[in-house]
């Protein structure tokens, strides 16, 4: 097991719900990778696991109480909130989560999250409704604004016999998470002060929209029309913009892979919840359209599951869905001065690059050939043209999809420096 977070000195704060068991086995997987835990425990998180198990765990002791005289003789609340590199919140649940983003601070754990100028990395889980909900949509939308990093909730079945996003991302995946957010806020200068409003990069206050992976088309409720797409290129695109320091909205489509960190990420299924997604989140300043949307769908989704009775094959009638990209570069008003179109072509590539980046009145366009020999459509490697409107033509290398994400962002910054504002 590599060190990778060696020296690092963790927070833990973990909240009350199902979930919390995991958190153990977080405070162990931190441990693995070099890190020194320090857990607290919210009042409601002691009905699912002990002080004593997190204590025993972390090899020091854990802390529940915000009036506890002994501990504020030995430790304070404002010295917990300084004494360490970073804050993850596992599980958030939806009231923590509304706490922090209210800053209400009525125990020990939210005074913390409150009084803390440390980088935060909350793992939400709850209930798909509860996540689903308006005001915890609103909640994530001001801590992300705020700069806190999120990983998860993942899809799943969960306690209550329901499925759907909710589930609290893996132990494994929320230490990936924590050691990117450090990776990037020291590639970044360092800064994490204010939880990282204080950012540096080549994208510090900018707002960078991508949208990501394959859309789901429903024949009927079992049923649907898809692509190979997996999210991938968006998604890095989305890690390398945040890394940069911008604020970033990812609309993604279904996909298996984690939510990059300290990105807020809408999750749609079909192109036209992508679009009205989309509509919702601009203005930004940079628009990438990384998802392979799905150009039909069937004109009727039926309600009910379509049955075999043993006659006819049932009939699929296809109608066209809104272009996306399409809708956003013809704009004239609200457009977003840097607009970036993909081409996934598998004959006479470039040609049909360029014609898509004129049809599509688009800035840049990043091409690639997704023939099934070479393995790029839901493969971890691209080969990529990037295309300018002034008919400059660049051809990268074969590389893996996270350096292709970084180059991207690198090249949106030098474009986005030189485009008139909007
Ligand atoms: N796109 C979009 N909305 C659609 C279809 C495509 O926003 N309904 C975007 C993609 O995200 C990508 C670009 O348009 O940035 C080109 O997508 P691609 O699938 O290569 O092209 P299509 O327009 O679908 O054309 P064709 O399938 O004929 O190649």
């Amino acid at each position: 097991m590599s060190q990778s977070l060696s020296g690092r000195r963790v927070l833990l704060i973990i909240g009350g719900g199902i979930a919390a068991y995991k958190a153990l086995d977080l405070i162990r997987r931190l441990r693995e990778r070099g890190a020194a835990v320090r857990p607290i425990l919210t009042k409601a998180a002691q009905e699912f696991v002990t002080p004593l198990a997190a204590a025993a765990l972390a090899g020091q002791r854990a802390h529940t109480d915000l009036f506890d005289r002994a501990d504020e003789a030995e430790i304070g609340h404002i010295r917990l909130a300084r004494d360490a590199d970073a804050v993850v919140v596992a599980p958030a649940t939806a009231d923590l989560m509304a706490r922090m983003a209210g800053g209400h601070a009525p125990d020990l754990a939210s005074t913390v999250l409150l009084a803390t100028t440390l980088p935060i990395l909350i793992a939400p889980a709850m209930n798909v409704r509860m996540w689903q909900h308006p005001a915890t949509q609103r909640n994530l939308a001001t801590l992300t604004g705020d700069g806190v990093s999120v990983v998860g909730p993942n899809d799943g079945a969960m306690a209550e016999a329901e499925h759907g996003p909710g589930r609290m991302a893996e132990p494994g995946e929320i230490a990936d998470a924590l050691e990117t957010m450090l990776t990037a806020r020291s590639e970044r200068g360092g800064l994490g002060f204010l939880a990282g409003r204080a950012v540096k990069g080549s994208l510090a206050g900018k707002t960078v929209l991508v949208t990501s992976g394959p859309t789901h088309e429903p024949i009927d409720p079992v049923r649907y029309l898809a692509n190979r797409s997996s999210g991938r290129q968006g998604h890095a695109i989305a890690a390398a913009a945040a890394a940069a320091g911008a604020r970033v909205t990812l609309v993604s489509g279904p996909v298996s892979i984690p939510d990059p960190a300290g990105v807020a990420v809408i999750r749609v299924e079909t192109a036209r919840e992508m679009l009205a997604a989309v509509e919702a989140a601009l203005p930004a300043d940079i628009a990438v359209f990384a998802a392979a949307v799905g150009d039909w769908r069937p004109a009727e989704a039926r309600g009910g599951k379509i049955k075999k009775d043993g006659s006819a094959v049932p009939p699929l009638t296809l109608v066209e869905n809104p272009d996306i990209l399409a809708t956003i570069a013809g704009r004239t008003e609200g457009r977003p001065p840097l607009v970036v179109g993909f081409a996934a072509e598998t004959d006479d590539v470039l040609d049909n690059a360029r014609k898509k980046l004129a049809k599509k009145r688009c800035d840049l366009l990043v091409a690639n050939d997704v023939s099934h020999e070479g393995g790029v459509m839901g493969g971890v490697e691209n080969t990529v043209h990037l295309l300018g409107r002034d008919g400059a033509l660049d051809t990268w290398p074969r590389l893996g999809k996270d350096e292709v994400g970084k180059r991207l962002v690198a090249r949106f910054a030098e474009l986005l420096s030189k485009a008139p504002p909007a």
